[in-house]
């Protein structure tokens, strides 16, 4: 752990930025501190912000809805592409405002960035941000108890290390999660350095926790009501996790331990990597009925030239088939991916390779990006750089076409009927909403009493992002039992 004095005078940002708030289920102290946790980027930054509070709860922090009420603000930043990182930057200008209103009212606020951007730009933030007292990195969150205690002693303190232990063994043991599905990180850190991309250095080596240690998250979730399970990873498919007796599990091993356990009724896995797409874990997706029919496989680019300059370690062929064989063991899982354009020396003969590809394997859903350079990665210094024009206009060909796709997957789904579990409240007043076995949401005419249950849904419309449908009253052993005690209750 590094600390340095504050920097006075320098200057940060003063724009605005929405994003997305994770929702902290820490227990509650009686009285004590506030915290605000706002996350941005991928579902590994989700878990994380939910462990960050659970490893302030011990020092008697309690999590907040809102950055106002809170003595600690923790920005959880995502260094993926150029635009994630400079939201952060935005939104700590908003913050410092929000510092200076709470100091006029004679409270604090501690103001700490966390994440990718913490562990890329290190010290660089309290040069751009003055507000900004403490930076932590992803593998050194769990030392925040501590770093607070220095920030609030006025000095600004700055981890960044990538500690020989994991930070896993160190944090608090999980409370009971609020909601039926969950995520659990099971592996984390890359070793395949794609020439465009952060990951390995904003995250480290390639680290796997132990299986007896992921077994006994997963089991302690079921335990709380946890239906479904998302295990987590930047390259998780790559998972080996070190067993006890000295033996390495493969995901698939511990897909199929994680399956056995007693009320979880779904599982998913996500992001893989085509060259860890290995035999067990093929067929796990044809041998465990829990594991959902969606799969994420990122793909990146259709031509050889340009997936060999991005270091991906396949060509359009061995992905193809790759998905065949998928298919062949799940036939009918929905297949979803990412998708960059305007790499490095990127033709528009290369992009109709990428059409192609997309074309040849019809998406239930994908995420596709305008190459972003990022600093210190190797394609960031190619001379060949596509204008931003270009991408554009190849970003909006790509998005026609996905959106395309999705639309026709989704329409496709009306008249069907799929397991859904009742995760949230949904947008109208007497609708919950989940998520189909492929991962669309659907809003489901639904009761409150019925969140965190599995129901049989029939869908009876699509649109472009998500389904509609309603209880399936006749095959749903589960429902059939609460509309007779509700039929009951009523006298009826
Ligand atoms: N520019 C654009 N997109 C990127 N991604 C990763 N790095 C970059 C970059 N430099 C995309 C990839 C990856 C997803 C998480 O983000 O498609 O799979
Ligand atoms: Fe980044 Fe994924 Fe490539 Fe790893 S495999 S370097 S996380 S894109």
């Amino acid at each position: 752990m590094k600390t340095m004095r504050p920097k006075p005078g320098a200057n940060d940002l003063t724009t605005q930025s929405a994003t997305t708030t994770a929702e902290i289920g820490a227990p509650t102290p009686p009285s004590g501190k506030t915290v605000f946790v706002k996350t941005y980027g991928c579902q590994m930054n989700v878990y994380d912000s939910e462990r960050i509070a659970e490893s302030l709860a011990p020092s008697g922090f309690r999590p907040v809805a809102t950055p106002e009420e809170a003595d600690l603000v923790v920005l959880n930043t995502c260094h993926i592409r150029e635009k994630a990182a400079e939201k952060v930057y935005s939104e700590l200008g908003r913050i410092r405002k929000l510092r200076e209103a709470r100091r006029a009212e004679g409270k604090d606020m501690v103001i700490a960035v966390a994440g990718c951007v913490a562990q890329a730009e290190g010290e660089e933030i309290f040069a751009r941000a003055s507000a900004v007292s403490i930076v932590v990195g992803p593998q050194s969150y769990h030392r925040l108890p501590a770093l607070m205690r220095e920030a609030e002693a006025g000095t600004r303190t700055i981890d960044i290390d990538f500690p020989a232990k994991s930070k896993f063994e160190a944090l608090p043991e999980r409370p009971h999660p609020a909601a039926p599905a969950a995520f659990l990180t099971v592996q984390e850190g890359c070793d395949k350095f794609c020439t465009f991309c952060v990951v390995p250095y904003t995250r480290g080596a390639e680290f796997s926790r132990p299986p007896s240690q992921v077994l006994g998250e997963a089991e302690r979730m079921a335990r709380a009501g946890v239906k479904e399970l998302t295990l987590l990873g930047q390259n998780v498919n790559a998972y080996h996790g070190e067993a006890e007796d000295g033996s390495v599990w493969s995901l698939a091993r511990l897909l199929k331990a994680i399956a056995a356990i007693p009320g979880i009724e779904r599982l998913r896995y996500t992001t893989s990597h085509p060259a860890d797409m290995r035999e067990d874990l093929i067929a796990a997706h044809r041998d465990l009925p829990v594991l959902m029919p969606y799969l994420h496989l990122p793909f990146q680019a259709g031509s050889d030239r340009i997936l060999a300059a991005m270091n991906r370690r396949h060509t359009a062929a061995d992905y193809l088939r790759l998905i065949d064989r998928i298919r062949a063991a799940r036939p009918g899982i929905a297949l979803s991916t990412d998708i960059i354009v305007g790499f490095p020396g990127e033709t528009e003969e290369d992009f109709r390779h990428t059409l192609r590809v997309v074309e040849a394997v019809g998406y239930a859903q994908a995420y596709s990006f305008k190459y972003s350079p990022r600093p210190g990665t190797p394609a960031a210094a190619l001379s060949d750089q596509v204008p931003d024009a270009v991408k554009s206009e190849r970003l909006d060909r790509l998005q026609q076409l996905l959106n395309a796709q999705q639309a026709a997957f989704n329409s496709a789904c009306v008249g069907r009927s799929f397991s859904i579990l009742l995760e949230r409240k949904g947008r109208k007043p007497g609708q919950l909403t989940g998520r189909s076995p492929y991962m669309q949401a659907v809003h489901v005419a639904a009761e409150e009493r019925l969140l965190g249950q599995i129901v049989d849904v029939e869908i009876t419309a699509s649109g472009a992002n998500s389904l509609t449908g309603v209880i399936n009253r006749r095959d749903h052993h589960g429902m059939v039992q609460d509309m007779k005690r509700e039929s009951d209750a009523y006298g009826r």
